[in-house]
């Protein structure tokens, strides 16, 4: 802690043991205690560890779980630098006021996993004989394989040095299962668009599911023809690639009557059709699916920790490619619920997946709905790359998930809803139209899908700017942040049915 005690168990015998070398840098200042400090020192063989890691937590009186997921992350990529291949942490020794040693453990595994995430790439020298993807954990022993991998992950043992305690026990699956989660939501948005079409990623989810025993349901092109989904159709008509909806159901307790869906928009590239989008960083929209990335990832983790919920994720998966057959500006489409929307400009296409794909999870049974989606660059103008926004019709709803992204370290904030937005969304010859000019951009995105769930209780979350980062920084690398799945898992594990809880 900063001018405080040491937060470890066992400092004492270690500062003895070393000379009493630690007490000395921390008396000349050169151990602050400060959060974002880590310094590892060799030992010279004065204790049987090659090197001792000093992590700072800050004030002690202002510690949270948060600050030792990301005190976690900040020790993992120090010791990856240092190539280290084994850590022990003291830290379960002592009580953190406020802290449930469940949560703690929870925090400190889900840092440290997150932190050395990599995505193995396509590099011929570095490529892994299997595939590209890269879905264990850095710990997982299949990671040691001896050749050089263009990876610093080199961890393979962590150590939590505690009495035997169910609590932390629970805590450990629960972050090993929650990153591995966002491992996966993360390899999916990394994988470029000509690797992960929506087929492919069907075929991934396939194979997960049938591993996991989850029900996977896939809709062609002809059963959404059948249904008249005819916004995803429209979205999708301008590519070659076939457009899927997959549906991938848990059922932790079918005697519940409540069931929450998660529908996240699975464009797997974005280049805006028609309206297609200046040529500069394009390449980034091959993340236009990492909302129904985190949909998927949440639904495999819960599943994984048999949470006591009914759960499905619901992903409408295309292409939104300009071409000959591509819907055009000014087209007027009929909609699931028979709706109709004008189209305005053919790149505000996640709004139209999302409106038929909500109004298909209601006809599954959905009681609560979550959608989301990389849906608007003016979230970026409002709350930058920080925070993600959210909309809903159901207070109590989403105060539920913002104690979840809470818990979870994820930032999450309400945009309001007022009547008066949806005027903007007025068309002279269609029940609405897609796009609503610049003011509040994000807000009438998330109101056109708000027109398709009726009475239903909704949350809408635009991860437009969290769901990818261009820094790397104590949570993992640049590329994709795997954003929302945490907060997903743990808004179902906190689940009492949308009642007090
Ligand atoms: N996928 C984009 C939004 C986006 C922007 C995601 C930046 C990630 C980073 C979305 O489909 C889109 O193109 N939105 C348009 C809407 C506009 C045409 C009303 C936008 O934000 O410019
Ligand atoms: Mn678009
Ligand atoms: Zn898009």
């Amino acid at each position: 802690y900063k001018g405080d005690d040491w937060a470890g168990a066992g400092v004492a015998e270690l500062d003895e043991a070393l000379g009493g070398w630690l007490s000395q840098l921390r008396a000349r200042g050169d151990i602050t205690g400060q959060a974002h400090e880590v310094l590892i020192f060799p030992t010279f063989e004065n204790v049987p560890a090659r090197f001792v890691a000093v992590v700072g937590l800050g004030e002690r009186a202002e510690l949270d779980v948060h600050g030792v997921r990301l005190a976690a992350g900040r020790l993992l990529r120090k010791a990856s630098a240092y190539k280290l291949q084994s850590l022990g942490s003291s830290l379960f020794g002592s009580d953190l006021p406020g802290i449930s040693k469940e949560a703690l453990a929870q925090a400190f595994v889900e840092g440290a996993a997150l932190a050395t995430y990599r995505f193995a790439g396509y590099a011929q020298a570095t490529r892994r004989s299997e595939a590209a993807m890269h879905t264990t954990s850095s710990f997982a022993a299949s990671d040691v394989s001896g050749e050089d991998q263009k990876t610093e992950g080199n961890m393979k043992q962590l150590w939590l040095a505690t009495a035997a305690d169910a609590g932390v026990a629970e805590g450990i699956t629960r972050g090993l299962v929650c990153a591995e989660a966002v491992h996966l939501a993360r390899d999916w948005v990394n994988t470029p668009g000509n690797l992960l079409t929506p087929a492919a990623w069907c075929e991934q989810v396939a194979t997960l599911a049938a591993a996991e025993g989850l029900k996977l349901t896939v809709l062609e092109r002809a059963d959404m023809e059948r249904l008249r989904m005819g916004a995803l159709l429209a979205v999708s008509q301008g590519s070659d690639q076939p457009p899927k909806l997959m549906v991938l159901q848990y059922q932790g307790k079918p005697s519940r009557q409540d069931v929450l869906a998660f529908v996240g928009k699975g464009v797997t590239f974005d280049a805006g059709g028609i309206s297609i989008k200046p040529a500069a960083n394009m390449d980034e929209m091959k993340m236009d699916m990492a909302g129904g990335a985190a949909a998927l990832a949440a639904v495999w983790a819960i599943s994984r920790l048999k949470l006591p919920v009914n759960v499905m994720a619901v992903v409408p998966c295309c292409e939104n490619l300009p071409s000959g057959q591509a819907l055009k500006p000014g087209d007027v489409i009929t909609a699931l619920t028979g709706q109709t929307i004008e189209v305005l400009n053919t790149d505000a296409e996640g709004r139209l997946i999302l409106a038929d794909a909500v109004a298909y999870a209601k006809q599954l049974g959905a009681t609560h709905l979550v959608d989301i989606a990389t849906l608007t660059g003016a979230v970026v103008v409002a709350l930058g790359k920080v925070t993600t926004a959210a909309l809903t019709n159901d207070e109590r709803f989403l105060q539920e998930l913002q104690a979840a992204a809470a818990a979870s370290g994820e930032k999450v904030w309400p945009l309001p809803t007022f009547a008066e937005y949806r005027e903007q969304l007025r068309s002279d010859i269609a029940d609405m139209k897609n796009v609503g000019g610049r003011p509040a951009g994000t807000i009438t995105a998330g109101l056109l899908i708000g027109a398709f769930v009726g009475d239903t209780p909704w949350i809408h979350l635009d991860i437009a700017g969290t769901a990818w980062t261009e820094k790397a920084g104590p949570m993992g690398p640049k590329g994709a942040t795997g954003v929302m799945v945490r907060t997903l898992v743990e808004l179902a594990r906190r689940w009492q049915g949308g009642r007090a809880s």
